[in-house]
């Protein structure tokens, strides 16, 4: 017995939620095909769509899915194939979304289903290997759709959040590489308590918005005064590209995850062509290489 399962793109932190916010694209993502074997352990078949190891512990799927097998003593395993939609490294959430997609496809052949939030724990363990961090913010979405806040690590807490009608995003991925790990390394260990009530006021005024969809409020609250200053300098044009994302509409423009894509919250899909054409053409001007994409916020998981 075999089941195909589709896990989508996310964007971590959204400004304001550092490690604590994430939502799923719809329409791009990972699909993965598992197949339930005799043999303990998982089994990588194949990768199509990028170099990756097909050694299962050095493989983020791999990891997430034998921390599940592992958990539950099982005395069977699986063959996986992977097909990655996700560029490698682009800061949408590559790799949380092959450990999502194999847990909950793993999760499809248990008499005992995991819930969501289990799922996105063992997830989370597998992202670590990719990251050298446990963080959810982007396997929490790829898992349960739509926006998600974690508003605890200990205990581990998953809070899905309704996403306002017409929300839709514009990525602009420029083709450099920034690791995970390398990013965290530059941000302060301490803040001021000016920042954190900012920040806070910001986190919380986000989600707010999304409860009551208030899109001004959203707009207002779509900020970063901890992480951004000190990661910005890793983009390409990245104050230049922001000032031309609000101009052109865009709601809040910002670093995705640790970058290197960075997004623009819009409303409404006209409002994101906008911004995709309008920061298209600055990075052409200035030669740097990007691809852009433009998805609506899903809705669903
Ligand atoms: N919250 C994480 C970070 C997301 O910004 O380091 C990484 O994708």
């Amino acid at each position: 017995k075999e089941i195909r399962v589709f896990s989508p793109a996310t964007v971590a932190n959204v400004n304001c939620g550092f490690d604590l916010l994430g939502f799923a694209l719809e329409g791009i993502g990972d699909e993965i095909l598992l197949r339930k074997v005799p043999q303990q352990g998982i089994k990588i078949v194949r990768i199509e769509g990028a170099e990756l190891p097909l050694e299962a512990s050095k493989n983020v799927a791999g990891v997430a899915g034998m921390a599940l097998l592992e958990h539950i003593k099982a005395d069977y395993g699986f063959e996986i194939e992977i097909k990655k939609g996700i560029p490698l490294g682009s800061g949408i959430g590559g790799s949380a979304a092959s450990a999502a997609a194999v847990v909950f496809g793993i999760n499809q052949f248990l008499e005992t289903p995991f819930s969501l939030q289990e799922l996105a724990y063992f997830g989370m363990k597998g992202e670590a290997v990719a990251s050298g961090n446990e963080h959810a913010d982007n396997v929490a979405p790829a898992i349960f759709g739509g926006f998600t806040l974690i508003p605890s690590y200990n205990p581990f807490t998953i809070v899905s959040i309704p996403v306002p009608a017409n929300l839709y995003v514009t990525i602009i991925h420029p083709h450099i590489e920034i690791k995970t790990k390398e990013a965290r390394q530059l941000l302060p260990k301490n803040i001021t308590l000016q920042d954190s009530i900012t920040q806070s006021g910001n986190l919380a005024g986000l989600v707010a918005a999304l409860y009551t969809s208030d899109y001004k409020l959203l707009q207002n609250s779509l900020h970063d005064v901890l992480v951004e200053p000190h990661r910005k300098a890793l983009l390409p044009l990245f104050d230049t590209a922001k000032e031309i994302a609000l101009t052109n509409s865009a709601l809040g423009f910002g670093i995705s995850g640790s970058g290197p894509s960075m997004f623009s919250l819009c409303n409404g899909k006209a409002s994101a062509e906008k911004v995709e054409k309008a920061l298209s053409t600055l990075y052409k001007e200035q030669h740097i290489t990007i691809d852009s994409h433009i998805s609506k916020v899903s809705t669903v998981g």
